[in-house]
């Protein structure tokens, strides 16, 4: 099945199951056993970032590496044994080094009886959930074994195991029954976390089991909604700009609603892009404009928001233009543009115009955050510029990431079963931070 093939089906299922909820409202979760009441308010976890950068432009090429493979949709995987696709997995290579995350997003689940501390990437570019690793797993009362094993590909990484259902705890007195959580045997490039939380499309998860590779696996938020805990089927993502190299635990992520006291103004909701590959994961339709003359960098055109991508990556040719208007260079150190103190003082504004709204992007907001320069392999004498190549001319079907540079300037908030994505500004989008 190609990735075309793919879409249809997924939009066909879309389709069916949307008819099915009209005809029958309730009839979809008639198999599910609320085991509390739907909670008016949302669930809300803190959401914490971690940095470990060496230089040597690791951000860069984590970002791009993981670009790259947003844009090739993983092949789906037939039926293999468990012991082949272990050494296929431990002897892959990647173009990237996989033993540094670089900035990790990151939340603390609890899995199984007795439960488990496991801080999990935070990934809405896919949408597997599976801990590391075997070792720190026990099967219990609550465990269910499926059979099946579960094999993910990542832009720096790649993760093999078994696929078991048990209760995931997300907050206090907050647990999902037999959540799908993959158990590695195998997890390369995911140094210092436990394993992932992928709360992207569910769509993303099909062909990642075997031997039952033409199942989809629901995600947390699925799970929440189907077993009637949360009203309705949103993530909510809020993240305060921070320019501390220790963990920061100023982020939020919420479940089922937005968090009103998280954003100022009004939530405005797009729909999701149509445009593939963008539309596999949170894709919207956005364009780009520099300056007060408001000069087009990236005309109208798809791409994504994304928490497993740290920096705000554009089509190679808006790169060149935004490189022109600022004169950015290359940096060979950090593998960042950057600018002189002179040229940062004249950096103007980036618009970003989602749907019928225009969101200012600051040039406080466009920089690396100057006391981290060293963290990054960089000197206090330039300013670096988050703002990055995505490897691909524009055209592409997926010509931007808005990664975490971009969401912690923003309230956003990502609706799978309305097909919508929600933003808004925040008390920090104009925050002097950097
Ligand atoms: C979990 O799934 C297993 C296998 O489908 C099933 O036997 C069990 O009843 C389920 N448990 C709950 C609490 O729904
Ligand atoms: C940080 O990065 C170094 C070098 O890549 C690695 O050896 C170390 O395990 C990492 N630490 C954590 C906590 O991820
Ligand atoms: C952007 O694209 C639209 C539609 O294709 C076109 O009408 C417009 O002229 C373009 N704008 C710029 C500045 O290129
Ligand atoms: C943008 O404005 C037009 C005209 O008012 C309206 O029809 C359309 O629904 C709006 N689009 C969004 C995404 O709000």
């Amino acid at each position: 099945m190609n990735p075309l093939q793919r879409h249809y089906l997924v939009m066909l299922f879309t389709a069916a199951l949307t008819l099915l909820s009209l005809l029958s409202p309730g009839l979809l979760h008639v198999a599910s056993k609320p085991i509390t009441p739907v909670r008016k308010s949302p669930v809300t976890l803190p959401f914490a970032r971690r940095m470990n950068v060496t230089g040597g432009r690791d951000i860069f090429r984590m970002d791009q590496a993981r670009a790259k493979s947003l844009k090739t949709v993983s092949s789906i995987h037939g039926a293999q044994s468990k012991e082949e696709l272990k050494k296929s997995a431990a002897g892959a290579a990647f173009g990237v080094p996989s033993t540094n995350q670089g900035v990790d997003y990151i939340v603390e689940i609890e899995v199984g009886t007795p439960p488990t501390k496991y801080n999990l990437l935070v990934d809405t570019g896919s949408s597997n959930t599976w801990i590391c690793c075997e070792t720190t797993y026990n099967p219990s009362d609550t465990s269910f074994d499926t059979g099946n094993g579960v094999y993910v590909e990542y832009g720096s990484g790649v993760m093999t195991g078994e696929e078991y259902l048990d209760v995931l705890h997300l907050a206090p007195g907050l647990s999902i029954t037999n959540q799908s959580i993959g158990v590695a045997l195998v997890a390369v490039g995911f140094d210092g976390v436990d394993g992932l939380l992928g709360i992207g499309p569910q769509v993303l998860t099909y062909g990642n089991l075997f031997p039952d590779s033409t199942s989809f696996t629901p995600t947390v938020t699925d799970n929440l909604y189907d077993q009637g805990i949360i009203a309705k089927p949103f993530v909510g993502i809020s993240f305060q700009p921070t320019n501390d190299a220790a963990e920061s635990r100023n982020g939020e992520l919420t479940f089922g609603g937005v968090d009103e006291s998280k954003f100022v103004g009004e939530m405005n909701f797009v729909p999701l892009t149509q445009t593939l590959p963008a539309a596999y994961y949170v894709g919207i339709d956005q364009s780009v404009t520099y300056g007060s003359e408001k000069t087009m960098i990236l005309n109208t055109t798809a791409g994504i928001t994304d928490t497993g991508t740290t920096l705000l990556l554009l089509a190679s040719d808006a790169v060149v233009v935004y490189q022109d208007l600022t004169g950015a260079v290359f940096d060979e150190d950090t593998g960042l543009l950057r600018i002189t103190p002179a040229q940062f003082a004249k950096l103007e504004s980036l618009f970003f115009t989602i749907g019928n709204e225009t969101y200012e992007f600051t040039a406080n907001a466009q920089i690396w955050p100057r006391a981290l320069n060293s963290a990054i392999g960089g000197t206090s004498d330039f300013v670096y510029l988050v703002v990055s190549d995505i490897g691909t001319p524009s055209g592409y079907g997926l010509d931007f990431i808005n990664g975490m540079v971009f969401l912690e300037r923003f309230y956003t908030v990502y609706d799978t079963l309305g097909n919508q994505f929600g933003i808004a500004r925040t008390a920090q989008t104009d925050a002097e931070v950097n």
